[in-house]
């Protein structure tokens, strides 16, 4: 396997050799922000590497703290709860969760951590049609007995195809389920999607705060909506986070899975707070991504790519064959630019594609450098 040997950013060095790079999912180049690594350095000698207990234990230290209400204040919430990764927030929703639900839907292509969560709530599980609202309603339909509330699991945005969830339209459709809930996984839509960057369900148009509580009956509609993200993408740190009502965050706090780990490394929290802060004080830093997404996407439709015009930083590229693509991606590499070909990754099915990742600091030049490179392969 290839080792990256710098900090992720648009020259990336993998292997001894230095990239033009537009893989993974450091978008706003927080990740090798030096004030960023700063507080690193500063949480690691003040604190250690880690608390070496749970949170619930005496594992609480400044910087984890720290995360959570900085976490707070960007998506608009109450509080939050910061935990060790991304992954587990599905897990933590759902086994708080338990009881309150008679069956679950997933959208079919959703990332591996949230069809996991599903399958734990032990519930009837019910795939439907990726992005499909009308298959959500058809599924609700011939599966629910009157009465039963259902639970509903998607991505917000698609890791690896950058489709965005149509959030607004599974609410209209669940708005006629008294108890269901919505739980969406926003780990690639936090921090670049919406005005102020709390993702999906901002960009869709849902009112602010979310995540009040699992039980949609304490509310005057259906669904309960509820968003997990993570902090190593955009947000440029590590870790997940559960944004919402000081209630609704006291009692997830009882789920095994966040009392029974220990407290995220301090370096990284510290490192997520910085960042977070960072994000707040610049605004411009996810104007600069949104300005290269919609070059780079107008200059891949200009070489006659099917590409639409998303504020999304992943480009799902499908270029002919499996061994098409495989050829432009080595092509690429040799010409010293680096675009992922991902082979069965979550969504993506058996022909694989080019997952491209715009960041806010790629250049100009950097993105014309790419568009060059990709007219002469095509
Ligand atoms: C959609 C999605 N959810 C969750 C995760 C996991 O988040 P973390 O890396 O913080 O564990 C990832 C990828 O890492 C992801 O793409």
């Amino acid at each position: 396997m290839p080792v990256m040997q710098s900090p992720p950013g648009p020259r990336t060095v993998i292997d001894g050799r230095e990239y033009l790079y537009f893989g993974g999912t450091a978008y706003l180049g927080l990740q090798r922000h030096p004030e960023v690594i700063r507080a690193a350095c500063e949480a690691a000698e003040r604190y250690g590497i880690g608390s070496a207990t749970s949170r619930t234990g005496y594992g609480d230290t400044p910087p984890t703290l720290d995360v959570e209400r900085q976490a707070a204040c960007f998506l608009g919430a109450e509080a939050a709860l910061y935990f060790a990764s991304g992954y587990q927030g599905g897990h933590i929703l759902v086994s708080a969760g338990r009881g309150l639900f008679d069956a679950v839907f997933v959208d079919e292509l959703s990332h591996y951590c949230v069809l996991e969560a599903a399958r734990l709530s032990g519930l009837p599980f019910f795939p439907f049609q990726h992005a499909d609202p009308e298959d959500l309603r058809a599924a609700l339909g011939a599966n629910l007995k009157p009465g039963q509330r259902p639970l509903v699991m998607s991505d917000g945005v698609f890791s690896a195809l950058g489709h965005i969830a149509p959030v607004a339209e599974y609410c209209r459709v669940l708005r006629h389920y008294a108890g269901a809930a919505l739980v969406i996984d926003d780990a690639h839509g936090i921090g670049v999607l919406g005005e102020h960057g709390r993702g999906t369900t901002e960009h869709s148009g849902m009112p602010d705060p979310i995540n009040l509580g699992l039980s949609a009956d304490e509310f005057s509609e259906p669904p309960a909506l509820l968003v997990y993200g993570t902090c190593s993408k955009a947000l440029g740190g590590f870790g997940g986070i559960i944004p919402g009502s000081q209630r609704f965050i006291a009692q997830l706090k009882q789920t095994h899975y966040y009392a029974g780990a220990s407290a995220p490394p301090v370096p990284a929290a510290a490192a997520t707070g910085r960042a977070l802060e960072i994000l707040q004080a610049d605004p411009a830093i996810r104007l600069r991504l949104h300005e290269n997404v919609r070059a780079a996407r107008a200059g891949l439709r200009r070489l006659g790519l099917t590409v639409d015009d998303s504020p999304v930083p992943i480009v799902c590229l499908r270029i002919g064959s499996a061994d098409r693509m495989r050829r432009i991606h080595e092509e690429l590499l040799d010409r010293g630019i680096l675009v992922p070909y991902m082979a069965a990754y979550s969504g993506l099915g058996p022909e694989g594609a080019l997952r491209l990742a715009v960041f806010a600091d790629h250049s100009g030049e950097m993105i014309e450098q790419l568009l060059d490179a990709l007219a002469r392969l095509l």
